[in-house]
C-alpha cells in the first residue's frame, strides 16, 4: 500500500511512519512539505499525490496556543483536515483522521463510548470536534480519538518524571483529573490492523485499564524503576490540583477515560491494557541510559 503520513515529526506520526514502512510505501508530508496553517501550501501537497490511504495525526497540540489563536486552531485543526478528506473521498482513498478525548467537557465519570455527546471545554477542543466533523462528512473516513499519548518518539509527562525521578529531583503531578494514555507502539499496531478493517466513523483508541491520574501514572512509573533497580528507594510525589496548575490557561476537562470496546472488535483482539505498554515504555528508557 502506498500510504501518505501527515506530522512525521510528531509523536504519532513518526511511530506511524516507522512502523507502516517496514511492510508498505511510506510518504511522509512533514510541515515543510504540507504546511497545514496554508490552503494553497496544502492543495500543492496533495496536487498529483498518489496514495491508497491518508493517516492524519498532525494539528496544533498546544491547548495554551488554540486558546489564544482559535482562528488558527480552527483553520490547522478543522479546515485543513476538511480540504484533506475532500480530496481523498473524491480518489476513494480512505482518510485515518485522529481526535482527542477532550472532545468531552468531563462531566461524567463512567468510560466514555463513541455515541457519548461531545462538549469541548476549550478553543483546542472545539477545533478538534469541529475537524472530525468535516471529516466524517464523507462516508468510509475514520477518526481515531486518542488521549495522554506517549512514546520514545518525542518525551511526553512520563518521560518528565523518569528524568526528574533519575535526576533526584522533587516530583509532583496533579491528583484530581482522570483519562487513559495511550502508547505510540499500540497505535501504530492498531492503525496498521484497521488499514485491513472496514471500520469508519469514530474509534476511541486509548490503553484500556482502570481509570489513571497523571499523578497514578508517575507512579506506576517510579515503581517500575525501582523495581528495575534504576533507582534505589521509591521517591514521593505530591499530590496537587487541577486548579494549581497556573501553567494551565485553557480548561482541561476532569474525566475523560475513554471505552475501548469497539476498536477491539474492529481489530478483533483485546488492546494491551495501559500498565503493561506503560511497562514496556519504562523498561524501553532504562535501556537506553
Ligand atoms: N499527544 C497527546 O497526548 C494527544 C492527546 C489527544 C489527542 N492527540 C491527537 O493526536 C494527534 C497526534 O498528536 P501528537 O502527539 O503526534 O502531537 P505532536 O507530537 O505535537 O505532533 C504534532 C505534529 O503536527 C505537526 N503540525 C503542527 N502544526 C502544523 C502545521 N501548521 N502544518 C503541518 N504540520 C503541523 C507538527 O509539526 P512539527 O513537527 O513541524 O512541529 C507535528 O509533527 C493530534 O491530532 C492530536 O490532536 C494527542
Amino acid at each position: 500500500m502506498r500510504i501518505a503520513i501527515t506530522g512525521t515529526g510528531g509523536r504519532v506520526g513518526m511511530a506511524l511512519a516507522r512502523r507502516l514502512s517496514a511492510k508498505h510505501e511510506v510518504i511522509p508530508l512533514p510541515r515543510g512539505v504540507m504546511d497545514l496553517a496554508d490552503s494553497a501550501s496544502i492543495s500543492s501537497a496533495l496536487a498529483g499525490l498518489e496514495c491508497d490511504a491518508f493517516l492524519h495525526p498532525a494539528a496544533l497540540t498546544s491547548l495554551e496556543a488554540c486558546e489564544d489563536d482559535p482562528r488558527l486552531a480552527m483553520r490547522v485543526n478543522s479546515a485543513a483536515p476538511g480540504k484533506i478528506a475532500l480530496w481523498a473521498a473524491e480518489r476513494g482513498v480512505r482518510m485515518i483522521h485522529f481526535s482527542t478525548d477532550y472532545v468531552f467537557d468531563g462531566s461524567t465519570s463512567s468510560l466514555l463510548d463513541e455515541s457519548m455527546p461531545a462538549r469541548p471545554l476549550s478553543a483546542y477542543g472545539r477545533s478538534k470536534l469541529a475537524g472530525e466533523r468535516t471529516v466524517l462528512a464523507h462516508p468510509g473516513h475514520l477518526v481515531l480519538r486518542v488521549s495522554w499519548v506517549f512514546g520514545i518518539e518525542r518525551p511526553a509527562f512520563v518521560d518528565r518524571i523518569f528524568d526528574d525521578a533519575l535526576a533526584g529531583k522533587p516530583l509532583s503531578a496533579i491528583a484530581d483529573k482522570l483519562s487513559l494514555p495511550t502508547s505510540t507502539v499500540d497505535i501504530a499496531d492498531w492503525v496498521e490492523a484497521l488499514l485491513d478493517a472496514d471500520a469508519e466513523g469514530i474509534l476511541h483508541a486509548c490503553n484500556p485499564g482502570p481509570p489513571v491520574t497523571w499523578h497514578g501514572m508517575a507512579t506506576f512509573v517510579v515503581n517500575e524503576m525501582r523495581r528495575r533497580g534504576i533507582l534505589s528507594s521509591t521517591p514521593e510525589i505530591a499530590a496537587t490540583r487541577l486548579e494549581a496548575a497556573a501553567e494551565f490557561r485553557a480548561p482541561r476537562p476532569r474525566f475523560t477515560a475513554m471505552d475501548t470496546s469497539r476498536l477491539s472488535a474492529a481489530i478483533d483482539r483485546p488492546l494491551r491494557s495501559w500498565q503493561e505498554s506503560l511497562a514496556e515504555h519504562v523498561a524501553l528508557r532504562c535501556a537506553a541510559r
